[in-house]
């Protein structure tokens, strides 16, 4: 199929609602997923505060929204107003994926299965055996931690500023084998981690984490959720201590991306071109999926 063909020319309503979202990137990966897989497609960026979203979902849906993401801060409020959540969805207690299904929402949430996808396809990375530290236990963290124990890694700790939301996620993900929390005062003492995740927001409000070089394994990978200037602080923290393989949160985002696109059209759109096209800006860029 030629980039630009169009073979279906039925026009299919899609927006992301967040706050803010204007710098969002998903309309521009939906619409490149759209013209390399010949769609029609309308995806709109709708800033909508907390208590607004309900009534604009109802909206959106009444005026022919077939699918919604859905990004900061509603995870937690989508997971709440969706009449069947997916069991991924279910076990992280958010939803990043709206589908218009009989009249109701259904949720899902792809930023799991995005972020393995990134590590294993595109970074190669073995997830399989790896200790994993997970810093960090808000609406970020609860998103990628199932996908995390599904693909396989060894060890799941959870470690958050306060530690009440870190025992919270260790107890809905239900895994006490592989999944656990520990102090983030005993972060320079509980070893060393092969991957390294960085779902904490401290980023986006300019902070910086204060961190021990001794959590970083030889052979480690470090990643940040975030994407872009955001995610430089916890990046340059990593290759400070020695680690060579990082990423930011940018090949996360086109894969859960493509996984919202397949949920609603049935077509999976290849990633390698949009990935490529954002990296190169990549410095230049906010997180705000
Ligand atoms: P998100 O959806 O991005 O995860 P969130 O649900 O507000 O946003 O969660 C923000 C996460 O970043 C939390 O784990 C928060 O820790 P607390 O639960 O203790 O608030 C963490 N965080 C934010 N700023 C931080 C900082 N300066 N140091 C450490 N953790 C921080």
């Amino acid at each position: 199929m030629s980039e630009n063909a169009t073979s279906d020319t039925k026009l299919r309503q899609f927006a992301v609602f967040g706050h803010p979202v204007a710098h969002s990137l998903s309309p521009r990966i939906h619409q490149t997923f759209a013209r390399q897989q010949g769609l029609l497609i309308e995806y709109r960026a709708i800033d909508v505060a907390p208590a607004a979203l309900p009534a604009a979902l109802d909206a959106f849906a009444t005026a022919g929204g077939m699918g919604a993401n859905i990004t900061l801060p509603h995870k937690e409020a989508a997971f709440a107003l969706c009449a069947a959540r997916s069991d991924r969805a279910a076990r992280s207690g958010s939803v990043n994926t709206l589908t218009r299904v009989n009249g109701r929402w259904h949720g899902d949430n792809t930023d799991g299965a995005g972020l393995v996808r990134d590590l294993t396809e595109r970074q190669r990375f073995d997830l399989r055996g790896r200790r994993t530290l997970l810093l960090g236990a808000g609406g970020a963290a609860r998103g990628v931690a199932p996908a995390l124990l599904d693909a396989g890694i060894d060890e799941l700790v959870i470690v958050n500023r306060s530690p009440e939301r870190a025992d919270a996620l260790a107890d809905v993900l239900g895994d006490p084998q592989h999944a656990h929390s520990r102090y983030w005062k005993d972060l320079g003492t509980i070893g060393e981690f092969d991957l390294l995740i960085n779902a904490t927001s401290a980023g986006r409000a300019g902070g910086r984490l204060d961190l021990s070089f001794a959590l970083i394994a030889p052979r480690a990978l470090a990643v940040d959720l975030n994407y872009g200037e955001i995610a430089v602080p916890f990046l340059a923290w990593a290759e400070s201590g020695g680690c060579k393989k990082r990423s930011d949160g940018l090949g996360m985002l086109v894969e859960q991306a493509a996984e919202s696109f397949a949920i609603w059209t049935g077509k999976r759109p290849s990633t390698e071109a949009i990935f490529d096209e954002l990296s190169q800006q990549a410095q230049t860029l906010h997180t705000a999926d």
